[in-house]
């Protein structure tokens, strides 16, 4: 495997598929041989801007360019959006094929759950698209947690987001339509603050859940004043906001928050705390690991209650290119996704069992089965 390149195809020819591809053309040892798109043309369109006119595209969906076995894969990015995340996984690990999908791993925990199931029996790796892993602040915050200097760690307050950010317009919408984005803010930004700290905690088992969804701003035509107004807000069917309470295993509690639009300056920091100590991380810029400010510890020295501030360490990495590069080595190598589904399905349990604590307007329990 070393001595050739890698068969790279990509599938979903949209916005973050232009992320995967600027990596992928700055490496020796890939070769980009596909891609498709459900959009006629955009496939083509989408590589004719890298100047590469040889790579197959014509292709009407992820099906018909996997079914093409003279393309002889070694991996795909699946850049879809989030309804179509389980299905173009699965279809690719049954044609033998590794994944590095895009984050959220999906909707609904199930559809995890049948990847988890289909990766098993493939034998091939999936690693989802947490680039975060790789910031060198997420670094820090995992050193600090897994150091054991805030002692027995029993609540966590995590999430964020944004006072105003939507993502959705007249000219796209796949973000918000249940079709296609099926979960909002909550799958789309609140993945990467429980990734922040369930990483840094080792990935506890969540066990049980009460959440909590809304949508006021998404739903009203204001919010996309001078972007699609009515027409957009008439397809919002997503949540904007998504507020949830989930016991851990180890008796841990996580409080959790996120919005894409909300009436205050931002949804909070990150709090962890312990018995010997408790951390301080600014609230984050959540697709990137970026920490808004340097971290503090708030702990007794000598008798006295202090702080220690810990300096942010230098931004010198792209976390997007090791996010791919760490991939492609796991698939060189026959080593193990740098991002297993064995721990993002817990994010995803988190994730749907909010969604659906929501709609039932309960608690529910969280189970999740050994695959
Ligand atoms: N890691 C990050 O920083 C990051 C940033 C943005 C988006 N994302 C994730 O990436 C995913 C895509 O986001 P986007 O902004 O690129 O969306 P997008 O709507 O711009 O692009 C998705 C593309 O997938 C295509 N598609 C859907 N189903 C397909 C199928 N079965 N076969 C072939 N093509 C198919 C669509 O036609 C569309 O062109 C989302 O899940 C999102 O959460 C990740």
């Amino acid at each position: 495997m070393n001595d050739r390149k890698l068969r790279v195809g990509i599938i979903g020819t949209g916005g973050i598929a232009h992320s995967h591809m600027n990596q992928y053309v700055k490496m020796d040892d890939v070769e980009i041989v596909a891609g498709a798109d459900l959009v006629p043309g955009k496939a083509k369109a989408f590589f004719e801007e890298y100047g590469l006119d040889n790579v197959k595209c014509d292709y009407k969906d992820h099906a018909e360019l996997l079914d093409d076995e003279s393309l002889k894969l070694d991996a795909v990015s699946i850049c879809t959006y989030n309804r179509m995340h389980k299905p173009c996984t699965v279809y690719a690990l049954k044609k033998g094929v590794n994944v590095l999908l895009e984050k959220p791993m999906c909707v609904e925990l199930e559809e995890g759950l049948e990847i988890m199931k289909a990766e098993k029996e493939s034998g091939k790796i999936v690693s989802i698209g947490f680039q975060p892993r790789f910031d060198p602040s997420m670094q820090l915050v995992k050193k600090i947690i897994q150091s054991g200097v805030l002692g027995k760690i029993y609540y966590i307050q995590t999430g964020g987001g944004r006072r105003r950010g939507i993502p959705a317009s007249a000219q796209k919408t796949t973000f918000i339509e249940d079709a296609t984005g099926g979960i909002g803010a909550l799958g789309d930004i609140g993945c990467y603050s429980l990734d922040m700290v369930l990483n840094a905690l080792g990935y506890p088992k969540p066990l049980t859940v009460t959440g909590y969804t809304s949508n006021f701003f998404g739903t009203n035509p204001k919010t996309f004043e001078g972007r699609g107004g009515a027409e957009v807000a008439k397809k919002f069917e997503v949540d904007d906001f998504a507020a949830a309470f989930v016991r851990l295993e180890d008796d841990l509690i996580l409080d959790f928050r996120i919005s894409w639009a909300i009436n205050i300056d931002t949804p909070g920091d990150t709090l962890v705390i312990g018995t010997e100590g408790g951390l301080r991380i600014p609230s984050t810029d959540c697709w990137n690991g970026r920490v808004g400010g340097p971290l503090k510890i708030y702990h007794e020295l000598a008798g006295e209650q202090t702080v220690t501030e810990i300096p942010l360490p230098k931004n010198d990495v792209n976390c997007v290119e090791l996010k791919v590069r760490s991939f492609l080595d796991a698939i060189k190598t026959g080593g193990k996704a740098p991002v297993p589904t064995s721990q993002i399905i817990y994010n995803q349990a988190i994730l749907s069992g909010i969604k659906k604590s929501a709609e039932l307007k309960h608690e529910i329990k969280i189970e999740v089965p050994e695959i």
